[in-house]
C-alpha cells in the first residue's frame, strides 16, 4: 500500500471519496488490517477497556499509548496513524508538547484530543509546532463522569448548536481532522458539510467523510451491551480478512452505517 498522509485524506474529502478507519493496538492486527487496505488506524485510548479491561478510558497513560503506537506502526508502516492523548495529558501547553513528542516519536502521524473550545490554545500551539491534530467531539469518553454515561449527544437544538460551534472553532484553531461520536446523523451531516477538513464518524450516521469502529466491536468480540452503531462484520464473512474487506467496501459505498446503525 502507498503511504497515506493528511493530503491523501483531504483529497478524499474534497472528492467525496468515503474511507474506513479502525482502531488497533498491536502488531499482528495492524498488519492484517493494513494488508486488507485499511488506510487509517487509531491507537485509541479505548485500549483501556478493550485491552486492559477497565470500565472506562480514564486509567490509560501516555506510556500505554506510546507502547501500543510503536507496535501498531511496526505492523502497518504505510497507514495514516492517529494516536490518542489520554485523559488529562493535555491540560497545559508544556505538558501537552512533551506528551505529544513521545507519541509522535513512537510512530503516530497525528494526535487526537477530546473536547471543545477550551482546547483552542493547545491546538494553536500544537499547530505552530507542525503537529497534526484531530479533534473529537460529541460523546467524549474521557468525560464520562461529567456526562453521566455513554449517551447520544446533540439531541436538543441547544446542544446541537453547541456542537456545531465547537466543530467550527476547532477547525479555526487548526485541527486537520475531526471525530464525531454518537450524535444524530442529521447533525453530523451539517458539520461535515460546514467543515473543509475530513470528518470521521462513529455512531454519527453515514454522511461523514469517513467511519471508524473499535476493532473488537467490528469483530463481534465485545461482550455485554452493544451500542446501536456497532455492526459485527465477522458474523457473515467467514474470516477476519473478509470482515475487514467488507467493512471497507460498505463504508466506501455508503452502505454502512445505514439507519439501523444510526441515531
Ligand atoms: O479511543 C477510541 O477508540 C476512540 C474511537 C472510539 C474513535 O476514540
Amino acid at each position: 500500500m502507498q503511504s497515506i498522509n493528511i493530503s491523501t485524506l483531504q483529497n478524499w474529502k474534497n472528492k467525496k471519496n468515503k474511507f474506513a478507519a479502525i482502531t488497533a493496538y498491536d502488531f499482528s492486527f495492524a498488519k492484517l488490517f493494513s494488508n486488507q487496505g485499511i488506510p487509517v488506524i487509531l491507537v485509541g485510548d479505548s485500549l483501556g477497556m478493550t485491552i486492559q479491561g477497565h470500565n472506562s478510558t480514564i486509567p490509560v497513560t501516555v506510556e500505554n499509548i506510546e507502547y501500543h503506537t510503536k507496535a501498531v506502526r511496526k505492523g502497518a508502516p504505510n497507514v495514516f496513524l492517529i494516536s490518542d492523548l489520554p485523559f488529562m495529558s493535555y491540560y497545559q501547553i508544556n505538558q501537552t508538547l512533551q506528551n505529544t513528542s513521545k507519541i509522535i516519536q513512537s510512530g503516530a502521524n497525528m494526535i487526537k484530543i477530546e473536547g471543545g473550545k477550551y482546547l483552542i490554545n493547545i491546538i494553536k500551539e500544537l499547530s505552530n509546532q507542525s503537529i497534526l491534530v484531530c479533534g473529537h467531539i460529541g460523546l467524549t469518553p474521557q468525560h464520562i463522569n461529567y456526562l453521566s454515561g455513554y449517551q447520544v449527544q446533540g439531541t436538543t437544538e441547544k446542544d446541537a448548536n453547541r456542537i456545531i460551534e465547537e466543530a467550527l472553532s476547532l477547525e479555526d484553531a487548526g485541527i486537520k481532522m475531526l471525530v464525531l461520536e454518537c450524535i444524530p446523523s442529521r447533525l453530523a451531516k451539517k458539520i461535515t458539510e460546514k467543515l473543509s477538513i475530513p470528518v470521521i464518524g462513529i455512531g454519527a450516521g453515514n454522511y461523514t467523510d469517513g467511519q471508524i469502529l473499535v476493532m473488537q466491536d467490528l469483530l463481534g468480540i465485545t461482550e455485554g451491551k452493544q451500542m446501536k452503531f456497532v455492526k459485527n462484520f465477522l458474523l457473515n464473512n467467514g474470516s477476519i480478512q473478509n470482515a475487514i474487506k467488507t467493512y471497507i467496501s460498505e463504508v466506501k459505498n455508503g452502505i454502512f452505517p445505514n439507519e439501523k446503525y444510526s441515531f
